[in-house]
């Protein structure tokens, strides 16, 4: 499931005073309003009285300490209110009443404090003024955090972060709306001759690749990584997984593409076996596939060293015949399921 902080943050840090909010900006109202109408809203209990009544459209999980406390009455079927005793249970049972709507966490500091190691992406409106207040969220680290998009707005920008994931020996970040140079490096016609090591790519034009990547990360919590070594500044390749909704059952598609400097490393698979564990967290039955060209050997020695079979063999709507591995995330990562 995706669970995404939802805040507006002045320059200071700053997200509420008290029982208020220290500005009035309808547009941020209005887009809270659209992006989270359908999905699941959990909000610690002041914040939920702050608001004062219940949000119309979407479930909110409110969470109280106060085993006594009652949410009001709601008669509308869209709009229900539920309680929980802790931020654990809160997270529990936002996955029950349905992990494919994303849990959107609402506030106030409390819960985004308690919740931050959990997210799965930031939804910020960074509001362009330092007013006084009691209230912050916590602060975004530039390591752990990328920006993929921001939209200017007069006197406020609409910012949206994805986790930067840490392994053995990789950084891998996140591709932004800005990666337009490094992504045109990595995936020019030159780079496909040169480069060994790919799978899954396909014949889009780089620019709608791109920008289908970071729409990846803010719709379904994963998409491309543009991939580096730990020690070092320079992209070596792209890499991750991506949800495709064309057949009867959504499955992720596995795709890499390192440069033949680093290959032999075993890059491709640290980074895919990162990619399994991140897809986990978002549904801990997916299916994951990779389409690799006939004859990629190094690919083929990829998917199979993590574990995947395969499953048949598939021609995609530009003639291209491509080899279909596929294996469930419980089996990938722990060998069942
Ligand atoms: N700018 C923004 O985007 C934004 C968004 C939301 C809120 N805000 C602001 O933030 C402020 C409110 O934030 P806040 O930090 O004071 O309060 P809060 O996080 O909204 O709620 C705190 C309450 O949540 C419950 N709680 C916290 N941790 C819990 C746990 N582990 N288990 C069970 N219950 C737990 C407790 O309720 P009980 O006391 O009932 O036990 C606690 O008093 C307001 O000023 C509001 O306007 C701003």
């Amino acid at each position: 499931m995706q669970v995404v902080a939802i805040a507006a943050v002045a320059s200071n840090g700053v997200i509420g005073d008290g029982r208020d909010i220290p500005w009035h900006l309808p547009e941020d109202f209005a887009r809270f309003k659209r992006v989270t109408t359908g999905h699941v809203l959990l909000m610690g209990r002041a914040t939920f009285e702050a608001i004062g009544r219940p949000l119309p459209g979407r479930t909110t999980i409110v969470i109280t300490r106060q085993t006594d406390w009652q949410p009001p009455r709601v008669e509308d079927e869209a709009t229900r209110v539920y309680v929980a005793t802790s931020v654990e249970q809160s997270l529990q049972m936002a996955d029950e009443i349905d992990r494919e709507k994303i849990c959107w966490v609402a506030g106030g500091g409390e819960i985004y404090r308690q919740t931050w190691h959990r997210l799965t992406g930031l939804d910020l409106t960074e509001v362009h003024q330092t007013p006084e207040g009691t209230v912050h969220l916590p602060p975004v680290d530039p390591g752990q955090w990328r920006e993929i998009t921001r939209e200017h707005n007069d006197g406020f920008d609409f910012v949206r972060h994805a986790p930067i994931t840490h392994t053995d020996r990789l950084v891998l970040e996140p591709v932004s709306q800005r990666d337009d140079e490094a992504w045109h490096g990595l995936h020019s016609e030159w780079e496909m001759h040169r480069t060994g090591l790919r799978s899954g790519y396909t014949d889009v034009h780089p620019e709608v690749d791109l920008q289908t990547n970071v729409d990846s990360w803010i719709q379904h919590g994963l998409g491309c990584w543009l991939v580096r070594e730990a020690n070092d500044s320079r992209w070596i390749g792209t890499g991750g997984l991506r949800q495709q909704l064309d057949g009867p059952l959504p499955y992720w598609n596995l795709f890499f593409q390192l440069d033949k400097s680093v290959q032999g490393r075993g890059y491709a698979v640290e980074l895919s076996r990162a990619g399994f564990s991140r897809l986990a967290e978002l549904d801990p039955t997916a299916e994951v596939r990779a389409y690799l060209m006939p004859g990629d050997r190094a690919g083929t020695q990829v998917v199979e060293r993590l574990g995947l079979y395969r499953m048949a063999d598939h021609v995609d709507k530009w003639g291209n015949p491509h080899m279909v591995y596929s294996r469930s995330v419980p089996w990938l990562l722990n060998g069942v399921g």
